[in-house]
């Protein structure tokens, strides 16, 4: 049998995973990256070795109230140096696990403690900003939850992380990292997507309240996901809450990505509902869940929106600073040269030190700042896509929002900017430090795709 996406029409879905969840917020916990085994493909393949926090993959879900402080100690049980970045968290900048900006790397057998303020409630992650090409395919990532001071009435609160593995024949990890084929096209794009729901409830019951909080930890793969036998509404996406709830329909999450729904039980007794996942070449079933007539009989009305977070909205006028970003380069980009490490090159160096994509002209971090913005200072970005791939544009600390010719879009961290396309995005810069802005499929990141701000 070969291992693809298709075994998953045979009905195989989440493997069954012990309940693991950390309460992060008051003691803390402790996070060891090392080595594990973990049942990834369906049970008629052996484990995969993975590097995991604690061993697993997804890691483990951290739990934590709003306003509370998410208290965690790293400890490096792996053969290469390590860090966690707090992904969507508007954390205090020595907090962001970035090495070389930062903080250092936690070397082999060393440890880092986490003090992280958490100003906003919703979905979140956190994941290795290290070597995070190879870290994160390896499974370095895991899920954060931050509560609602007042829980929103659900009646299954779900993490729904869906990843995509890149396999070989015996389902062990493909050790191809980092080729230049895949740096320059869509990235490292895997063969298997898998899909974790924590808690799993084995039965639904018809009219329930679930909330899904979808995650894509993916290194380069967009994924375009759907459910049925559930209708609902789209509650928040990378953790901001909507204003107004809008209806669930199906829906692309890029990597990094986050996707909060809130969504009714509609199928009827002895009906599943299911969460697919649909490609060019058709629609697979990620999950399902066989439903039953009992429980909550009637249905309940539209949910009221999430809390707002206290996020300041940028308000872009005519006076407002803008930044063109031009991203640049990549297969069939026909970028001639680029500044690499302070020097222009020509393409094919460019590629001979393992870069092939520009953010402003200039492949990697600079060592000067893209942009230099006082506290407070609001900025607006145009966003450029002058390649023939999609980028998923990430700004590290702060929450932006798109400008839209119909109004302001919803905050979001994670910007998908497909190819030949402009996007204008403005944030408030009023978290002070060094921040990473970079496209977070990994390999194109790998590849020259990043350049930080500095916030006074
Ligand atoms: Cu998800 Cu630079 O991060
Ligand atoms: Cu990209």
């Amino acid at each position: 049998m070969r291992l693809t996406r298709r075994t998953l029409l045979a009905g195989l879905g989440a493997t069954t995973l012990l309940p693991r969840m950390a309460q992060a917020g008051t003691g803390g916990v402790t996070l060891t990256a090392r080595e594990g085994r973990v049942q990834v493909a369906p049970s008629a393949y052996p484990e995969t070795t993975v590097w995991g926090f604690d061993g697993q993959v997804p890691g483990p879900l951290l739990r934590a109230t709003q306003n509370d402080r998410l208290r965690c100690r790293l400890v490096n049980d792996l053969s290469q140096p390590t860090a966690i970045h707090w992904h969507g968290l508007r954390v205090e900048n020595a907090m962001d696990g970035v090495p070389g900006m930062t903080q250092d790397p936690v070397p082999t057998g060393g440890h880092f403690d986490y003090d992280c303020r958490l100003p906003d409630a919703g979905t979140f992650w956190y994941h290795s900003h290290n070597q995070s090409a190879e870290q994160v395919a390896r499974g370095l990532f895991g899920p954060l939850v931050i509560d609602e001071p007042d829980a929103p009435d659900v009646d299954h609160d779900l993490m729904v992380v869906v990843n995509d593995w890149r396999m070989t024949e015996d389902a062990q990890i493909h050790e191809s990292f980092g080729q230049m084929h895949d740096l320059s096209h869509g990235g490292r794009i895997g063969n298997y997507v898998h899909i974790d729901v924590t808690p799993r409830p084995e039965t639904l019951n018809r009219n329930q309240r679930l909330r899904l909080r979808f995650l894509n930890p993916s290194t380069d793969r967009i994924l375009q996901l759907g459910v049925i036998g559930l209708t609902g509404w789209v509650m928040a996406l990378d953790g901001m809450p909507l204003e107004t709830p809008a209806p669930l329909a199906d829906f692309i999450l890029a990597p990094a990505q986050r996707l909060d729904a809130f969504v009714d039980v509609t199928a009827g007794d002895g009906e599943t509902a299911m969460i697919v996942q649909h490609e060019r070449d058709g629609t697979f079933v990620l999950d399902e869940f066989p439903v039953t007539g009992a429980g909550t009989s009637r249905p309940r009305p539209a949910p009221p929106a999430l809390p707002p977070n206290p996020v300041i909205r940028a308000v872009a006028g005519p006076d407002t600073r803008h930044l063109r970003m031009e991203m640049e380069g990549g297969a069939m980009g026909g970028l001639r040269e680029g500044t690499y490490k302070g020097r222009k090159m020509s393409m094919r160096d460019l590629v001979s030190n393992g870069q092939v994509w520009t953010l402003g002209g200039v492949a990697g971090l600079p060592d000067d700042p893209w942009a230099q913005l006082e506290r407070g200072e609001t900025l607006r970005v145009t966003l450029v896509n002058n390649t023939a791939f999609p980028h998923a544009m990430h700004l590290h600390g702060h929450h932006f929002h798109e400008l839209r010719p119909d109004g302001p879009g919803p905050l979001r961290d994670t910007l998908l900017v497909m190819p030949s396309e402009e996007r204008d995005i403005a944030f408030v810069a009023d978290n002070p430090g060094n921040w990473l802005f970079h496209c977070h499929m990994l390999s194109h990141q790998t590849a020259g795709m990043k350049t930080w701000i500095k916030v006074a």
